[in-house]
């Protein structure tokens, strides 16, 4: 089956979900974490994404944030974050999105990034690019990173890289146009990818955070690779994206050793 509709199917159910459901209090809130937060409605959220892409997909497995962090590989792979920007959501600040991926043999073959609210879906096909809608997307054309708008998440889940992103920050802070923190590492990718931020770095984001955004960013003419300039591979580790000037100097400027 065609593994775009299949990724966007189960997104948009989880979606209506969450849209749906009622802000859970903070009581019920479970800490996996300081400063990481996970609720039922994650859980619930990717069990029904989960039930609707096996069932589509036998033989496939899910990679998923909350319920199967650890799947051992398979020839098709969806790499699922349920709710991407769990903390926005839980405060309703309306960043948030479904963010599934379809890795098929190691290659990123599909990919689903879909916001909330305003419900907005970015959509990719390996080799048939990005897209909202009808729209395609682009990169931006922006090389000078004096006009650069970037995109980060901060290393709050590990604040031994607190010191190095910190001289990270004020680098790009002091030479460009600004830098945003939206929390959710899919829809800064998407972003990207949309051509409203012109790069984007953070120190450590998990494969369910990333996958489908890369594939957005990559679809639509960007660069994706890890602080020292590799590819991207399933793990955890750093993410820089960016129009093609902009990720090299990024690059260039943002390199510690990991
Ligand atoms: C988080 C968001 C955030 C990023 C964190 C991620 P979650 O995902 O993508 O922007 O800074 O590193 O963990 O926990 O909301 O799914
Ligand atoms: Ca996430
Ligand atoms: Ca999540």
């Amino acid at each position: 089956m065609d593994l775009l509709v299949l990724a966007e199917g189960a997104a948009r159910r989880a979606a209506g979900y969450l849209r749906n459901v009622a802000r859970p209090d903070p009581a019920s809130w479970t800490a996996k974490g300081p400063r990481d937060f996970a609720t039922d409605i994650d859980r619930h959220a990717e069990a029904m994404i989960t039930e609707s892409l096996l069932e589509a997909e036998p033989g496939s497995t899910v990679l998923g944030e909350e319920l199967s962090p650890d799947a051992a590989a398979a020839a098709l792979v969806w790499i699922v974050d349920p709710l991407d920007g769990t903390t926005n959501f839980l405060h309703g600040y309306p960043v948030s999105a479904v963010s599934i991926a379809a890795l098929a043999d190691g290659e990123l073959e599909a990919g689903v990034v879909l916001r909330l609210e305003p419900d907005c879906c970015f959509r990719a096909r390996r080799g048939g690019g990005a897209w909202v809608g009808e729209r395609r997307l682009r990169v931006s054309t922006i090389r000078d990173p004096r006009h650069a708008l970037i995109g980060t998440g901060f290393p709050f889940k590990h604040p031994e890289l607190l010191p190095a992103y910190q001289q990270q920050f004020a680098r790009v802070m002091l030479s460009t146009s600004g830098i945003r923190r939206a929390g959710s590492a899919a829809l800064d990718l998407a972003d990207v990818a949309a051509g409203r931020f012109d790069g984007f770095w953070e120190q450590s984001l998990a494969p369910w955070d990333v996958a489908a955004g890369i594939l957005l960013v990559r679809e639509a003419g960007g660069v994706v690779t890890d602080l020292q300039g590799r590819d991207w591979a399933v793990g955890h580790g750093s993410v820089v994206a960016g129009n093609p000037a902009i990720h090299a100097w990024l690059l260039e400027g943002l390199t510690i050793d990991e």
